[in-house]
């Protein structure tokens, strides 16, 4: 029988046991997933592949959430993106990406208010405003204002840029951390060698989250650093998980959905998140397209759906097996 990647949805503040008492030694595999437990932590970060990805200091939030880039260039498109990111989040896709660079704070401001409590909001500063720890929290007060919050759940630096040390940039997330303007720091773009970089910084090791790019046709990170992220209990944030919308029209992706009635973009999506620790952000700027992202959820990929698409965009060379 084949296995099915189980797709049920959950309700996140409910019964799933998110941590265990720590079991040193113990692998990560299948839907039971131990991690080593963080330095300073008693408490081991377990992924349940339900849908839920679980972060370091404990937050569950659906793998699903919602992108915004792009939102907020049209006074016309306005309304139909605000209507779009609160019928997200009325279905449990609860997590916000938005970014200083983007330019739509005040949109996403506009769509949370009266929500804020349901939403996990996630903002990035960018690297020019990373140098100075005294630019960086100017950067977060200038975005909390825009977004309407006193906090901001998960805050990204968006890229390295010409940044050349990251230790300003860790002492200034510690600080909004310990202010409570922030409740987890993260990156975004950053590899494997990044990442230990950031690591053998003071307090580095506190970086929740890395957002990169990854769909269908770019799987680099399946390589290197999806295990890397596992291993350090750190969610991956999928991007452009329907390639940027290229994906929506996929010969291949169609073709599978064809069997379950969905889409191609849901077939994308189902697959961003068959893993443990991936919360995948599409953007979609109309309530019809985010539903139907949603149901992306249910879609039953089987072992051979997941074979066809690794046949026709295979996995990199090197490859340690994706669901592990
Ligand atoms: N950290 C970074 O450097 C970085 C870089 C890129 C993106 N991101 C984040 O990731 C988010 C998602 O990535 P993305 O916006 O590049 O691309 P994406 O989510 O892969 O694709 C978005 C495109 O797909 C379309 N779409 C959405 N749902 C659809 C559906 N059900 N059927 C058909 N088309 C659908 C959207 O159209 P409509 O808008 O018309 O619905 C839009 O054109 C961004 O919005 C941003 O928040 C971060």
């Amino acid at each position: 029988m084949p296995v099915r990647y189980a797709f049920s949805l959950v309700n996140i503040d409910s019964k799933n046991s998110i941590f265990t008492k720590r079991q040193s030694g113990q692998g990560y595999e299948g839907s039971d997933t131990r991690l080593p437990a963080r330095s300073g932590s008693s408490l081991n970060c377990v992924s349940m592949n339900n849908h839920t990805v679980t972060f370091s200091n404990g937050q569950q939030v659906l793998a699903l959430g919602q992108g915004t880039y792009m939102m907020g260039r049209s006074w016309l498109k306005r309304r139909q993106e605000i209507k779009a990111l609160r019928a997200g989040i009325d279905l449990g896709m609860t997590a916000i990406d938005t970014a200083e660079r983007y330019k739509n704070e005040r949109l996403v401001g506009q769509a949370i208010r009266g929500l804020r409590d349901k939403v996990f909001l996630v903002t990035k500063v960018q690297p020019f405003n990373a140098k100075h720890s005294n630019d960086v929290i100017a950067a977060c007060e200038r975005s909390l204002s825009k977004l309407g919050t006193d906090f901001i759940d998960l805050y990204l630096l968006h890229w390295t840029g010409s940044l050349s040390s990251y230790d300003e940039t860790v002492a200034a997330m510690t600080l909004l951390c310990e202010q409570g303007k922030v409740r987890m720091w993260g990156v975004s773009n950053m590899d494997v060698p990044k990442m230990e970089r950031f690591f053998s910084i003071i307090n580095g090791d506190a970086c929740a989250a890395n957002q990169v790019r990854y769909h269908v046709a770019a799987r680099d990170i399946e390589r290197d650093l999806i295990p890397w992220c596992k291993e350090h209990c750190i969610v991956v944030m999928a991007y452009s998980p329907m390639g940027e919308g290229k994906l929506v029209q996929d010969p291949t992706l169609s073709a599978i959905g064809r069997k379950y009635n969905p889409t191609a973009a849901q077939v994308a999506l189902a697959w961003s998140v068959r893993n443990t620790n991936i919360l995948s952000i599409p953007k979609a700027s109309s309530p019809s397209h985010v539903l139907e992202n949603f149901k992306s959820l249910s879609i039953p990929l089987t072992e051979e759906d997941i074979s066809e698409i690794d046949r026709v965009y295979p996995p990199p060379a090197g490859n340690i097996p994706a669901a592990t």
